[in-house]
């Protein structure tokens, strides 16, 4: 090839590479880091409130990756007071500063950021608003306090001109928050859809994997630092539905609703019911679902049959997965560790440098909205589950006698409800299991064929109805 090269194309080639190093230097010298008005003198004094698994997680992440987080930032972040309420001896060496005040970290006037992983609301709501009003940004893993306290301390947030940070409180490692109110901010977000409880995940994934039974998949769960203090919060659904609540309200810009989120657990999910799933070519996922139509809004959080084929049929473990849907990107899915020290924690430390590279920059307020909306998106109403179209699986248990399938088909038919398949099964005694998929019907319409058909003679207890997954993904 050489041979037919013109001397003149070479020097000049070799003349330009030249030129681009020397270029590059000059860029290095000129731009990199002044560009950024950092100060490598700076510290970052970080206080903690906390020394849980997330608080210890973050410690830890701090420690194991400081350079690395040194040559992001331009500057270094110090953990320079740490409050916890059992101050173990390990603590008090590191930390002169440590103690079991938790109020003496938020109204130290060297700490410029604040770390609440308290969780619940007393103290960590007055904690919070404490920090915020004496000019500290507060970073939080307390989905809860967000989800139902979070419209009281944005404003407090915005009065003082500094961030209440939150991305560790959804889907643990996962960046969906800043996916969803940065990442997609030029589209209108229709849906989302997804696991958000990596505990509720994990006892699924068991049972489902294993044949495990609740009560000793919950215990692993607790021991290896994924549930929450009280596991009521995962297994009944409150957890995911606090992160379903900030996730829809930055989606739609709308105001926290916590308390018009539909949240029912996996507590009364069946080992019978996991494999007659599988029969239908299904799994049984915790889902939490958001999604705006003509109608309004829907948010809800309950167990639901997925297709094994499926993307969110195949999260496993302490894994989340969020599918977003936006109106010119389409589906984006975002998947990765719920929960855990190191998750949250890397979500904790993200919001951190976020907030140090904006003292940094010297800017004087935030310029990201909390929920990503400067004004709320009005008229859009939340919907009550009953209003909610789905696909359901429906077990019955029934005396084994003739004509009991024609009785509840009939009821069913009767208030135009189509059946998709039907499972039959011998159960103990002289009863079966009778497993009815139906298509799509309105909450309502069938809530009146359940009690209908629980009002039959030959129907025994209650009949189990688990929804279909019906989005897109
Ligand atoms: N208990 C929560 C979960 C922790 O299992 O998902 C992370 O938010």
């Amino acid at each position: 090839m050489l041979g037919f090269c013109p001397v003149s194309s070479i020097i000049r080639g070799v003349s330009l590479l030249l030129f681009d190093k020397e270029f590059d230097k000059e860029f290095d010298r000129e731009f990199r880091g002044s560009r950024l008005n950092t100060d490598p003198n700076k510290t970052i004094n970080v206080g903690i409130c906390g020394l849980g698994t997330v608080g210890g997680g973050t410690l830890s992440l701090l420690e194991n990756n400081r350079a690395d987080i040194e040559a992001k930032l331009g500057c270094s972040i110090e953990v320079t007071r740490v409050a916890t309420r059992t101050l173990r001896p390990e603590v008090i060496a590191a930390f002169s500063g440590a103690g079991t005040d938790l109020f003496d970290v938020v109204n130290d006037p060297d700490v410029d950021i604040v770390v609440e992983t308290v969780g619940g609301f007393d103290p960590a709501f007055e904690l919070v608003k404490t920090a915020l009003s004496n000019g500290k940004h507060v970073v939080t893993a307390n989905k809860a306090l967000i989800a139902e306290r979070g419209n009281e301390l944005f404003p407090v947030a915005e009065a003082n001109g500094v961030t209440l940070a939150f991305e560790s409180a959804v889907a643990g490692g996962i960046p969906i928050i800043k996916a969803l109110r940065e990442g997609l901010a030029a589209n209108r977000i229709d849906s989302l859809a997804g696991i958000i409880n990596g505990t509720g995940n994990f006892i699924l994934t068991e049972m489902t994997d294993k044949q495990s039974q609740f009560e000793g998949v919950l215990k692993e769960a607790q021991d290896l630092g994924y549930a929450e203090a009280d596991p009521a919060f995962d297994i009944e659904g409150t957890d995911a539905a606090h992160k379903l609540t900030i996730m829809a309200s930055i989606a739609f810009g709308i105001p926290l609703q916590f308390d018009k989120t539909y949240t029912e657990g996996i507590s009364h999910i069946e080992p019978e019911d996991i494999l007659y799933a599988g029969e239908l070519g299904c799994v049984i996922k915790h889902l939490g679902i958001a999604r705006r139509s003509e109608k309004g809004v829907e948010m809800r959080v309950h167990p639901a049959l997925i297709e094994k084929s499926r993307l969110l049929g195949n999260v496993h473990g302490v894994g989340n997965a969020v599918v977003v849907h936006g109106n010119e990107v389409g589906s984006t899915l975002y998947s990765g560790p719920g929960a855990g020290a190191g998750a949250t924690a890397s979500a904790v430390v993200a919001d951190l440098i976020d907030i140090a590279r904006q003292i940094q920059a010297g800017a004087s307020t935030p310029f990201i909205p909390a929920l990503g909306y400067c004004r709320e998106n009005e008229g859009l109403e939340v919907l009550s589950i009953d209003e909610i179209e789905s696909e359901y699986y429906l077990r019955i248990l029934v005396s084994d006698v003739v004509g009991v399938l024609a009785g509840i088909s009939g009821k069913l038919e009767k208030l135009a409800i189509s059946i998709e398949a039907v499972i039959q099964k011998e159960a103990a005694g002289n009863l079966a299991s009778i497993v009815i998929l139906t298509h799509s019907a309105l909450e309502s319409q069938l809530n009146i064929a359940i009690a209908e058909i629980e009002a039959m003679d030959e129907v025994s207890g209650a009949v189990k109805r688990i929804r279909v997954a019906g989005f897109e993904d």
